[in-house]
């Protein structure tokens, strides 16, 4: 019998079944969460280099282009992570909701803050925003007008491109508000992630609290600064391009 047990507490110390478990999901989602939180942080500060100038944001822009195939890989690695991410995330939410019996439904959703019960819907907002961006900016399938703009050094003109996008109100407005969805999204997860990873306790509860609203508001006012600056003519189109 005592072999039977010694057995089942090694095969708990083995990965079988562990990404199964809640805790194992939490793990994954956490993890692609931080990889994905790099990204988006890495993303504003390379767009910010528009206010820096057409020539500043185009060399980057050629520069990523340059990396070839590991643009690709990096790429492939990126949309492993989030899919891995969204599985992982709705699966939790599955759970999650067969588990909580019907009777203390109200109660536990109010001691759930509203960007926490939230969080599958601004997520999955993301991704859909995601999609639209990808179709607008990357493959410009949207406006295929963009493929032929080109700066006075033959590189493709983001910065044209960026600003002449953000010039329909619509556009802008609809990028603002998923800036916003994308920060209250991370107001919740920032903290949510350092729980998971266990870098959390009760004496830091509140500084991680202002920590993860810290990140989310510069990465708003960060992502923001872009089309709300090309709305107000503050960044300006090249002479000659309309
Ligand atoms: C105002 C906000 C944003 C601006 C101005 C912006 C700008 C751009 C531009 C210009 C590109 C194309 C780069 C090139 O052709 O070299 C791009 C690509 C991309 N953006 Fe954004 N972006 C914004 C927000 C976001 C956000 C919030 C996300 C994530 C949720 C995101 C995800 C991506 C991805 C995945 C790509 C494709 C990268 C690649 O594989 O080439 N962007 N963005």
């Amino acid at each position: 019998m005592e072999s039977v047990g010694i057995a089942k507490k090694t095969w708990a110390f083995l990965p079988v079944g562990f990404f199964s478990r809640s805790i194992g999901k939490k793990l994954v989602v956490a993890v692609t969460g931080v990889v994905l939180l790099g990204f988006v942080t890495g993303h504003m500060v390379g767009n910010l280099q528009v206010f820096i100038g057409q020539e500043a944001i185009n060399r980057y822009a050629a520069f990523l282009q340059g990396l070839g195939e590991l643009l690709w890989l990096i790429r492939a690695f990126m949309a492993a992570t989030l899919i891995l991410h969204v599985w992982f995330a709705i699966q939790l939410k599955l759970e999650n909701w067969a588990a909580r019996p019907k009777r203390y439904e109200h109660n536990a959703t109010v001691q759930a803050t509203l960007s926490s019960r939230t969080m599958i819907w601004t997520g999955l907002l993301i991704g859909a925003f995601a999609a639209y961006h990808l179709l607008h900016f990357t493959f410009m399938s949207l406006h295929p007008e963009y493929k032929t703009l080109e700066d006075h050094l033959g590189q493709h003109d983001v910065y044209s491109m960026v600003i002449l996008g953000f010039k329909n109100p619509a556009i802008s407005i609809f990028y603002i508000i998923m800036m916003f969805t994308l920060a209250y999204h991370l107001s919740h997860s920032v903290q949510s992630m350092f729980q998971t990873l266990g870098l959390n306790n009760d004496q830091y509860d509140g500084g991680l609290r202002r920590l993860a609203l810290a990140v989310a508001g510069i990465l708003f006012v960060g992502y923001t600064a872009i089309p709300a600056a090309a709305l107000l003519d503050i960044l300006k189109l090249p002479a000659g391009v309309k």
